[in-house]
């Protein structure tokens, strides 16, 4: 499934709708070129799950914890330098636990990623406007997909 936006707003307008289908455990794959708004969006998610702190990008930290309706977890694996490595860093706890878990490059780490994921992936059209392919296996992804069926920019 493909979604057209044709700005920022319209990235948080998306950003709504999946936050809406959220439940523990979640875990978020979201891909994409450097500075093409994997953060953006990941931010949008944060504030309507309940995130009042703002979110940054983790890029030195790796993952950053957050508090929201649900425990909220943000990682960006843009310097990891192995999948294993992750583990050394709790990602076994991240993933299979009561919060939401949001790995920006999560290609980087595609052989520990769960089987039940959404993948979010990011493409730049101009500066204001994005693609936003989405797949993924799980009821989330289902719930997912069954909501922005209704999203007037949506290319099935
Ligand atoms: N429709 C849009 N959706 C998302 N971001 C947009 C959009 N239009 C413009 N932008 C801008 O693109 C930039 C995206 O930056 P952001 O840090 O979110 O990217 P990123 O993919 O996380 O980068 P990195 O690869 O460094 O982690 C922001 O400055 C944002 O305002
Ligand atoms: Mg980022």
């Amino acid at each position: 499934m493909k979604i057209r936006v044709n700005n920022l707003k319209d990235t948080e307008r998306i950003g709504k709708i999946i936050a809406g289908c959220l439940t523990k455990g979640t875990v978020i794959c979201l891909d994409g070129h450097l500075g093409v708004g994997k953060t953006a969006l990941t931010s949008f998610i944060a504030k309507e799950l309940g995130v009042k702190e703002h979110v940054t990008s983790p890029t030195f930290t790796i993952i950053k914890e957050y508090q929201g309706k649900l425990p909220f977890y943000h990682m960006d694996v843009y310097r990891i330098e192995s999948a294993d490595s992750m583990y050394d860093l709790g990602y076994d706890e991240y993933i299979y636990s009561e919060g939401v878990t949001i790995i920006e490059w999560s290609d980087l780490i595609e052989e520990i990623l769960p089987e039940e994921r959404v993948n979010l992936r990011i493409i730049r059209i101009s500066d204001d406007e994005r693609e936003i392919k989405i797949d993924g296996k799980g009821y989330v992804f289902d719930k997912i997909a069954e909501e922005l069926k209704n999203y007037e920019n949506t290319v099935h």
